[in-house]
């Protein structure tokens, strides 16, 4: 039943790898994204149009976005900062994008090199033309609990970015625990924050795991039916030190299923993903959903 549906956005072939130091080669992330499609995943976030002097990993983007096999169910997103990504975006044949802010003066300023201000100016103009040209458009709010170099983050600022984002056309937010240091405390009171500026069936939760709270964070999360993660848990921003992976999706999945929410999920072809792409990586699997499912 729809009712109990919550989406799953994977972010792998993005958050997943841009952190990757060595170069993952152009097969393996067309590879990763067409096996991931197979899974039944809605949606799959799959480059990233930024400079590739910040991040040299998503440096071929237009590559992957152009051929990768497209299955008309699923969604192939990408990252765009700004004129430039989007236009590169455009180019590669992208239909929705996803602009990225920050809830931290310092973290907006060591990311997309602007203030906040700057930033949902820029964002407004990026939006506005990808209107035009019929791209939907995501939005992202990083550190919305904390900051690598701020500490604590006050939720009026991650209210204040995610209603720009959403009055300028985004139509859903996405909330980034960048560096994974959210309690589902914390967490639920920032959400409820955040709703009442932002109607709470357009925002969507992203953890990153570093301390282990993603799961917990996420069962917390009362009232969301939006969730991010990654495949393997891989993932990790470069200018986010100290940032572990993304909760990973088969956690994810093994979650929602055993609480009675329907994903629409292959957990089996997820798992065999999973253990693949870590494999390609020269790691060890980093989902226990996973492993344990493996080792049955
Ligand atoms: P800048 O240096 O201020 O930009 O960077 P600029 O306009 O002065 O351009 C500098 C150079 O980059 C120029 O090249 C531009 O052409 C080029 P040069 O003339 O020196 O040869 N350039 C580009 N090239 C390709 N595509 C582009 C592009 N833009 C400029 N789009 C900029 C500003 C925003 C570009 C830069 O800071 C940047 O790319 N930042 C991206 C950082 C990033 O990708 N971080 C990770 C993603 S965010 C994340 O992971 C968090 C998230 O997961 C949520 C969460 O966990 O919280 C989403
Ligand atoms: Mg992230």
């Amino acid at each position: 039943s729809t009712g109990n549906r919550v989406k799953i956005v994977e972010v792998g072939p993005r958050d997943g790898l841009q952190n990757e130091k060595i170069k993952v080669p152009l097969e393996s992330k067309i590879e990763l994204i067409n096996r991931l499609s197979d899974c039944g995943l809605p949606v799959i976030e799959s480059a990233s149009f930024v400079s590739p002097k910040w991040v040299p990993q998503m440096a071929d983007s237009d590559l992957v976005m152009e051929r990768i096999i497209k299955k008309p169910s699923v969604r192939y997103t990408a990252l765009v900062p700004n004129q430039k990504g989007l236009h590169a975006a455009e180019k590669s044949g992208v239909r929705e994008i996803a602009i990225f802010g920050a809830a931290s003066e310092t973290f907006s300023k060591k990311n997309i090199n602007c203030s906040i201000d700057q930033s949902i100016e820029n964002f407004s103009k990026v939006v506005e033309r990808a209107k035009i040209i019929g791209m939907d458009i995501r939005g992202y709010v990083s550190c919305v609990v904390g900051c690598p170099y701020e500490g604590d983050v006050d939720s009026d600022i991650v209210a204040y970015v995610a209603s720009r984002m959403y009055q300028m056309g985004c139509y859903e937010i996405s909330l980034g625990d960048t560096i994974g240091v959210g309690t589902p405390g914390k967490t639920l009171e920032m959400i409820e924050k955040v709703s009442k500026r932002v109607p709470i069936e357009k925002l969507a939760v992203h953890f990153h795991d570093t301390y282990g709270q993603a799961i917990a964070n996420i069962y917390a999360s009362a009232g969301i039916r939006v969730v991010d993660s990654s495949i393997a848990g891989l993932g990790g921003c470069p200018y986010a030190k100290g940032a572990s992976g993304n909760v990973a999706t088969e956690d994810v999945v093994y979650l929602l299923e055993g609480i009675g929410c329907n994903t629409g999920i292959d957990m089996e072809k997820l798992v065999k993903t999973g253990e693949w792409i870590s494999s390609v990586l020269g790691k060890d699997y980093g989902s226990k959903a996973g492993k344990a499912i493996l080792s049955k």
